[in-house]
């Protein structure tokens, strides 16, 4: 056993060596996220960082790797890009740091160079691209240095997630190289913060129990706020206000579908705004004009789907609006963070309209087809190989493929084609050229089997995500302690800390009250009471209809809560009902005819348990003009 002098010797001269690495970098200190993560790194305990662009993840594996060099160790790094791995070892040799990276840009000569000097032990880092490890030659050149190998890293793991937007099936392989090399040390490194494409990285990748390292996800100049809008037109005329009293700038605006964005760009048209669309339905030339004119400053507002942001890098979008509902706090919170890119105070606004909420559903049920479309269109271009064609506009893919269903009994709309055939590809069973899409195939062990089952519990994870957007909609504190703490983000999982710079962290500062009043908290336990009752055999609109006393079927008289919502609208229960289902008190089933029934926590606060302010639940807003409000107006 080691004394404790000699511990503290042993710490001395692993500080000095941290030390004499960092300052190879050039670097005067490590930042608060990357010294955790390189304690664990050196620990020996498998790590996943997950940090945002920029933050500096390169640094948590190479500054180890300099460490391990200095003793003969060797570490690995699989990364998916020529060029960027190419920039990572230019700059490291520039460093003295013995860096190669072995990819298919060098040819044959050079490439048996490298592995040489591998194998040697020339290089104290090296990068390689996953499709290496379909090369039995490279496993052995791997097998070969394994004594050597102190750490492997994987970065831009979230290739390694059929889930994640840019799955790799490449990186499927390592999970078995892994396994077999059984390297001391293992770190993967992304910029994606989904919970489930984290969990994917820790499986695929055969790691027990890894340390997760989330940090540096806040925004702190981007200021979220809230808004309720009522049917289209209150939505188009909050919409042109918001524009028009953006600080200087641009607007943009998201809208769920293409049909949407037209719309409301068509609104802040008339509303006299400078604006253009744009959404993958354009054509090309169309969309390019659009997206040049909103770079060059020449637009108020540009209004977009999700389909714009790739590459878009204006740093001046003083306001993002979501106009509708998003599907998904990631989705939310990456389109709102194109905002305010030059550090300057910035608003991203949800205009939020409960009725939204079904749009949002639809679209997701329309992403996961049934068996029998996904199979009938993979045997459609199985036989049939001439409707694969590709011509430059997705679309008419699209409208092929479901004219042909459309004669095989399938009646479907065009998202679900787009949905099957992203699916399908993503299961390496159709194929993508320059020409054609074509039915293979998959290569086992390297495309994930495509079970109905998974898709089934994708969508259920798609449909949570939805219910914890309404939460947030919905939420009476911190709305970026919310988002961050549903990223895992670790400096923000205090459900009391407060930002400052959000609608309620400004309400709560100027005393507003957000609870709810008494008749509200009674309207929400006797529906709950009612719902209880049912004992989950209805749907939401039944549950109304019995809640509004105007269903007289004499097997509900025993039904004390019978009635309970009498002068309400139905809207107004149903929006109700809705909401406390984003609260997570009320649960609907699946399938084509949904019941409704109560959560545990549901039940609690029917019977007083628990207090119906603690959860954030806020009542939906009244969209009739004509009947007067029953809740009481609060913003
Ligand atoms: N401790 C540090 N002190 C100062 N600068 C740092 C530190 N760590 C990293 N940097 C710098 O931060 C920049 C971004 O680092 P890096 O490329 O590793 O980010 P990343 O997290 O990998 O981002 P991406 O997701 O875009 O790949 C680099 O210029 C790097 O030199
Ligand atoms: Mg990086
Ligand atoms: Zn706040």
């Amino acid at each position: 056993m080691l004394s404790t002098a000699s511990h503290a010797r042993e710490g001395a001269a692993h500080a000095d060596a941290l030390t004499r690495a960092l300052a190879r970098f050039g670097h005067g200190s490590l930042r608060p996220g990357q010294s955790d993560l390189i304690a664990d790194v050196f620990a020996g305990r498998p790590v996943i960082g997950v940090m945002p662009t920029g933050a500096g993840k390169s640094l948590c594996y190479q500054l180890p790797a300099v460490v391990f060099g200095e003793r003969g160790g060797v570490t690995l790094v699989v990364s998916p890009l020529i060029a960027l791995m190419k920039d990572q070892v230019d700059s490291l040799t520039a460093r003295g740091i013995p860096a190669v990276a072995l990819t298919s840009a060098a040819g044959a000569e050079e490439q048996r160079d490298i592995i040489d000097g591998i194998k040697a032990g020339m290089y104290t880092i090296v990068y390689v691209a996953p499709e290496r490890f379909r090369s039995p030659r490279f496993i052995e050149v791997l097998r070969a240095i394994a004594g050597k190998l102190a750490l492997i890293a994987i970065d831009e793991a979230h290739c390694i997630s059929e889930w994640g937007h840019d799955f790799r099936p490449d990186y499927r392989r390592l999970g078995a190289v892994i396994q077999e090399l059984a390297p001391p040390r293992i770190a993967a490194f992304t910029a994606t913060a989904t919970p489930e494409v984290r969990r994917d990285i820790a499986l695929q990748l055969g790691m027990t129990a890894p340390k997760l390292h989330v940090r540096g996800f806040d925004r702190p100049n981007l200021y979220y706020s809230v808004v309720k809008a009522g049917g289209a037109s209150d939505k188009a005329s909050q919409l042109a206000e918001l524009v028009r009293m953006r600080e200087g700038g641009v607007a943009l605006v998201y809208a769920a579908t293409r049909k949407n964005a037209e719309a409301y760009a068509a609104e802040l048209k008339s509303a006299g705004m400078r604006v253009r669309v744009y959404h993958a339905g354009l054509e090309d030339n169309v969309r390019e004009k659009a997206q040049d004119t909103f770079m060059a400053g020449k637009l108020d507002v540009i209004v977009a789907t999700n389909a714009f942001g790739m590459g878009v890098d204006k740093s001046d979008i003083r306001l993002v609006v979501h106009a509708d509902m998003p599907r998904s706090p990631e989705a939310y919170y990456q389109e709102a963070g194109r905002g305010g890119r030059d550090g300057r105070p910035t608003r991203c606004v949800l205009l939020f309209n409960h009725g939204d909420v079904r749009l949002q559903e639809f679209l997701i049920d329309a992403s996961y087809p049934s068996a029998d479309v996904l199979r009938a269109v993979w045997k459609m271009l199985r036989d049939r190989p001439q409707l694969g064609e590709l011509t430059p506009y997705d679309d008419e893919l699209e409208a092929r493929l479901r004219k042909q269903l459309g004669a095989l009994g399938h009646q479907v709309n065009g998202a679900v084609v787009g949905a099957a055939v992203r699916i399908l590809e993503r299961h390496g069973m159709l194929r993508r050229d320059d020409e054609r899409l074509a039915a293979t195939r998959p290569e086992p062990g390297v495309f994930p089997v495509l079970d109905v089952e998974s898709l089934q519990r994708r969508a259920d994870v798609e449909r949570g995500k939805l219910r914890t957007m309404v939460e947030y909609a919905y939420y009476p504190r911190c709305r970026r302690q919310f988002v961050l703490e549903y990223f895992g983000d670790e400096d923000w999982t205090n459900r009391d800390k407060k930002c400052g710079a959000c609608d309620n962290c400004e309400a709560i500062a100027h005393g507003k009250q957000t609870g709810l009043s008494q008749t509200e908290q009674n309207a929400i336990r006797s529906l709950l009471l009612l719902v209880g009752a049912l004992d989950g055999r209805f749907g939401r609109t039944r549950v109304t209809s019995i809640a509004l006393g105007t269903e007289d079927d004499p097997k509900f008289d025993e039904v004390v809560e019978r009635g309970c919502m009498r002068g309400w609208r139905k809207e107004q229960v149903m929006d109700l009902l809705r909401a406390l289902e984003g609260a997570g008190l009320i649960e609907a089933s699946r399938g084509e005819y949904p019941t409704i029934h109560n959560t545990k926590r549901g039940d609690q606060v029917s019977v007083g348990r628990i207090d119906p302010n603690e959860l954030g639940i806020q009542m939906p807003t009244v969209t009739s003009r004509k009947q007067r409000s029953r809740f009481k107006k609060r913003r």
